[in-house]
């Protein structure tokens, strides 16, 4: 016997589920479209190079990857930002800058399965490439909020904590951390509320740094205040530039759904400006959506620094946000109409008048499992039908249908072309 379960980590998708998916991502792309946003999409086939990195990302180590019959290495893509950097790269010259793109991937990642992270999961990104001014960053988060607003989520639900890469940096520097190891320290420093201080310390001092350094470092993550930090710090950049966007936001009238956050760092080693996440107030949960600037990540893999600011916004933990706060969307199968015929002499005048309704634009389904009238409409109520269409001998003979509404169990006979315009007459036509 095989193993009918899905494979450990992935999902899934019976109708119902399947219907909110399609809510999910008609949300998506909704907000998308309505910023502005163009569609793309890749295979989820990808270079494993892609995914490779020297500051030891966490996400090199997840690839589900493998060589095929042709000896190349491949991997499902864990994230999309590598190939949208790969498309642009590809395509470069007949691009007009900037450009605004999102698509909705299913990513692989092979996670350690805790609440909120599977080994596979749907990932909404939305980037704007070629956009060097914190406009695109306000253009970005303004994108998500408006998303999440649609599904019924509010400042009092939401929040994103954003951070600014330079000022961590800033901070290293202050510190004399050699600028090559800044990258590697952030993606440890992104595991502080995993592992214990101590073993993050121990983290920190075997790829270089010093006991007092990593004190120092603490002493400057415990600052919450952006004018403290801005006080401490003699490369103040990267808090002026946040500062910028904070001022955008209000204006915009999205602040109150912002909050600095200093230990928000993330464990991409790409990014080089803002970063931000997206969790309840209380940070209960795993982020929600991460995302930030990453200006050079296009240059690593061999091509020109071109500016660019993106996030990527999971199916898992907002679903699971939405069901705990009770905002759940209700979504019943729904069919304009379900047609019965009596028994199998009427099968063909039920395609012809399914046919017709399907042209006028109506959804239609037919029961054609010739049981009982009682069990035909228990059926029909199941499937969501506002109506049924009854084809009895007799109303037939005078070209007519029973119609029941199924909400007020009422029923009347109604002349079939008076239902339809027939589809035989509509292909005459033209
Ligand atoms: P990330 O933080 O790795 O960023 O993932 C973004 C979001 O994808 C997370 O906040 C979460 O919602 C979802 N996610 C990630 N891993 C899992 C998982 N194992 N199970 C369920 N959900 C997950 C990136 O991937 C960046 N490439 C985003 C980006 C786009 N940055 C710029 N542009």
């Amino acid at each position: 016997m095989i193993d009918l379960q899905p494979v450990k980590g992935t999902r899934d998708f019976f109708p119902e589920e399947m219907r909110l998916r399609n809510w999910l991502f008609e949300v998506w792309r909704g907000a998308s479209v309505q910023a502005g946003f163009e569609e793309y999409d890749t295979c989820v086939l990808e270079h494993e190079e892609l995914y490779i990195r020297k500051a030891g990302d966490e996400i090199s180590k997840q690839l589900y990857s493998f060589e095929d019959k042709g000896g190349r290495r491949l991997s499902l893509r864990p994230e999309m930002t590598p190939s949208l950097a790969r498309l642009v790269l590809q395509y470069k010259k007949s691009l007009s800058f900037p450009i605004k793109w999102f698509s909705m991937p299913q990513c692989f990642r092979y996670e350690r399965m805790t609440k909120g992270r599977r080994r596979e999961h749907f990932q909404w990104n939305a980037d704007i490439i070629g956009q060097p001014e914190m406009v695109a960053e306000a253009e970005i988060l303004m994108l998500l909020i408006s998303a999440c607003e649609s599904m019924g989520l509010r400042a009092n639900d939401i929040r994103i904590f954003i951070n600014d890469r330079r000022i961590l940096n800033a901070i290293l520097s202050q510190l004399n951390v050699p600028h090559e190891l800044h990258s590697a320290v952030l993606v440890i420093m992104d595991k502080r509320d995993k592992i214990s201080p101590k073993a993050l310390g121990k983290m920190l001092e075997e790829i270089g740094m010093s006991t007092s350094q990593v004190e120092q470092l603490n002493e400057f993550l415990s600052k919450s205040d952006l004018q403290e930090l801005k006080d401490n710090l003699k490369d103040t950049e990267g808090i002026e530039e946040l500062q910028h966007l904070m001022q955008l936001m209000e204006t915009a009238g999205y602040i109150n759904y912002l909050e600095f956050d200093i230990s928000i760092v993330r464990g991409l080693s790409y990014y080089t400006g803002a970063v931000f996440e997206v969790n309840s107030p209380g940070k209960q949960h795993r982020a929600i959506c991460g995302g930030g600037r990453y200006d050079s990540l296009l240059s690593t893999y061999g091509g020109e620094t071109v500016p660019a600011v993106g996030f990527g916004f999971g199916d898992v933990v907002v679903l699971d946000v939405l069901k705990e706060l009770e905002r759940f969307p209700e979504l019943p199968r729904t069919l304009d109409y379900t047609i019965i015929p009596f028994d199998s002499e009427q099968v063909g005048i039920a395609l012809k008048i399914a046919a017709g309704l399907r042209l006028q634009g109506s959804t239609v389904d037919c029961n054609f499992s010739m049981k009982k009238m009682k069990k035909s409409m228990q059926q029909a109520n199941e499937s969501g039908a506002k109506n049924a269409i009854l084809l009895f001998p007799e109303e037939l003979s005078e070209d007519k249908v029973v119609i029941r509404n199924m909400q007020l169990r009422e029923q009347k006979p109604i002349k079939i072309s008076d239902l339809i315009f027939l589809r035989s007459k509509l292909l005459d036509y033209f």
